[in-house]
């Protein structure tokens, strides 16, 4: 029997985008044409496909299967006004907002390690933080082998993450910083002009120091490792890059593990790609006289079809000033596999399931 999903896309954005993208090269097999909404009625092209955009009402959440939200946070944002409508209504909702992310009742799900959360009691199923994603994909498998004690993080994060306006927002700082006037930016988007600089500021500052960006690192990965308690610091910044989050991470394990033990774990790891070994660039040797060079991944990499939802992993050595330890370099695509890729895979464990369609 072919199976066939009824659904729907709230939020038009990038991850919108890359959710209508990712439907179709995945042939997520669609019982009728997506129907897409947002805060107001226009034609929008998503995914290279032009789509008659609904303003979001409740009748037309009705007679659905599933419903991917990719709306903005918060009280007036898309998943708070619209989910239960849809659940009553009898969809299964999925979330890229944050909104849900910690409540105890909604699964945290990222696929390649917890999708047994998901069951057909939970019909409301959240999509970790795009940082998030991609730490847990290298870390989970680690963890098993060798059981992580204490994790440090700091992620380089492109300015896509904070969403659409944050993408124009780059392109029209970069003409400017090549003259001579300061760049003029909007405060509203970045506390500073983010082209030719780091800032290490992404969403709110709390009292303590840190930024809820940091906080999300922590407590979503807690939760989807099960590990309420596990040592986890982390430092966010915002890089001028228009895709593509970075990070340097620092492990501690219980048990001792080497460069060679995690590289084989992680690659066999479900999702993840070591980059890692000695490099075949030809300019290595020809340019910089560097025999001994490695290679490793950048966020440049993830432009590559094989790459473009997988989790990148290199630099992979050991920490020698602690017991167990091992730094590691991670990187990803935060509006593919850190976003949309992630949902469209949760839909699809759930069709596995026979919970869909
Ligand atoms: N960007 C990333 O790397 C990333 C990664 C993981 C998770 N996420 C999360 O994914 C979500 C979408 O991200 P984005 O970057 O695509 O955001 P975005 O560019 O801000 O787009 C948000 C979209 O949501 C719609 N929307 C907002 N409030 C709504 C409401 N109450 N009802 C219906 N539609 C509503 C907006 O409609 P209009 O177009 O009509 O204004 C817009 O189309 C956010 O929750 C974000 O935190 C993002």
């Amino acid at each position: 029997m072919t199976v066939a999903v009824r659904a729907a896309l709230v939020g038009v954005g990038p991850v919108g985008d890359r959710i209508v993208t990712c439907l179709r090269e995945r042939s997520f097999p669609l019982a009728q044409p997506l129907r897409v909404m947002a805060t107001r009625r226009r034609r929008e092209v998503l995914g290279g496909e032009e789509f008659d955009v609904q303003e979001t009402r409740a009748e037309l959440l009705e007679g659905l299967d599933v419903v991917f939200f990719a709306g903005r946070e918060g009280a007036k944002g898309a998943s708070v006004e619209w989910a239960e409508t849809a659940i009553n209504n009898g969809a299964y909702c999925i979330d890229n907002g944050s909104d849900f992310r910690l409540d105890p009742q909604v699964p945290l799900v990222v696929p390649e390690i917890n999708m047994g959360t998901v069951s057909e009691q939970t019909k409301l199923i959240a999509s970790p933080n795009c940082s998030t994603i991609q730490l847990v994909v290298v870390l989970a498998p680690l963890h098993r082998a060798a059981g992580i004690k204490r994790v440090v993080i700091s992620s380089y994060q492109s300015v896509s993450g904070w969403g659409q306006a944050a993408v124009e927002e780059l392109e029209r700082q970069l003409p400017q910083c090549l003259g001579d006037e300061p760049t003029e930016y909007d405060p509203s988007i970045f506390a500073r002009p983010i082209m030719l600089d780091c800032i290490p500021h992404i969403d709110r500052f709390v009292p303590d120091g840190y930024t809820k960006e940091e906080l999300k690192m922590v407590n979503e990965t807690r939760k989807i490792l099960d590990e309420p308690a596990m040592p986890i610091t982390a430092t966010a910044v915002r890089v001028p890059i228009p895709i593509g989050h970075s990070e340097s991470v620092n492990l501690e394990f219980e048990r001792p593990i080497t460069r060679e033990e995690a590289m084989e774990i992680l690659g066999e790891a479900p999702g993840v790609v070591v980059i890692d070994g000695p490099t075949d660039d030809p300019n290595a040797l020809e340019y910089r006289d560097a025999p001994e060079e490695l290679q490793y991944p950048t966020a440049a990499d993830l432009r590559q079809d094989e790459y473009k939802d997988m989790v990148l992993v290199g630099r992979i050595r050991q920490d020698e000033t602690v017991e167990n330890g091992l730094n590691l370099w991670i990187v990803a695509d935060n509006l593919r596999k850190g976003a949309a890729t992630n949902v469209v895979q949760i839909a699809e464990g759930m069709l596995e399931r026979g919970l869909l369609g």
